[in-house]
């Protein structure tokens, strides 16, 4: 049976392009194998909290409740076989409730770990695949070197071990309904030719 994580982040409800396309996904590898298990992990309808210096301290509530948060999501990412992440661009990178979800699941010894040979990420042999729904256009262009969404993503999913990443974009989406609705499209057929060619789903 395949495991599948889906982690959205964006603030923006019923109306969200990113949350749009992760449900597409969703149903469409549900189709293909109807035996794959769904965690469904929304961070933008329901945060989670920042780090802040009460989950640093030892044995006060404020703690446990943080380490248990971060071993219930860092549970949820190790079952998956496939990472599903619904990413908006907020001022350039990612929502801080999505980094929020990556400050609980990088942990030191569980996620990755740092040896004479460097850091090693031990969240390995799983499959993920980023959403990230644009206003602007940063995969070419003027203002691809204001992209510190992608890249960040990338670090922070290879840092656990999570190198098998296709990032699927939905970008110009404030360019005019034509542009944002071509944007969908296209991101749509992606995601179908991805959950054919690259998935191990049963067919
Ligand atoms: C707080 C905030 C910041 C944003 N910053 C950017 C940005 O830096 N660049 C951009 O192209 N779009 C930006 N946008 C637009 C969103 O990326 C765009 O509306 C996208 O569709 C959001 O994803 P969603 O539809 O899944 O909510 C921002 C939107 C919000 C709400």
């Amino acid at each position: 049976m395949t495991n599948i994580l889906i982690v959205d982040s964006a603030a923006t409800g019923a109306a969200s392009v990113s949350r749009k396309l992760t449900r597409e996904l969703a149903e469409t590898l549900q189709r293909r194998d109807p035996s794959a298990r769904i965690v469904h992990r929304d961070v933008g309808a329901a945060p989670i909290p920042h780090l802040t210096e009460a989950a640093g301290l030892v044995e006060t509530p404020e703690a446990e409740r943080a380490l248990a948060l971060s071993n219930e999501l860092i549970a949820e990412l190790k079952e998956a076989d496939v990472i599903v992440i619904g990413a908006p661009m907020y001022n350039f990178g990612m929502p801080s409730t999505l980094k929020a979800w990556f400050d609980h699941v990088l942990r030191a010894g569980i996620t990755f770990r740092y040896s004479e040979a460097g850091p090693e990420g031990l969240v390995t042999g799983k499959k993920a695949i980023v959403i990230e729904a644009r206003a602007g256009l940063y995969s070419e262009g003027p203002a691809a070197a204001f992209d510190s969404q992608e890249p960040h993503l990338r670090t922070l999913l290879g840092f656990m071990g999570v190198t098998d990443v296709s990032f699927v974009r939905a970008e110009k989406l404030a360019f005019g309904p034509d542009a944002a609705a071509a944007a969908v499209a296209d991101a749509i057929g992606e995601l179908e030719a991805l959950a054919e060619s690259e998935l191990p789903l049963a067919a």
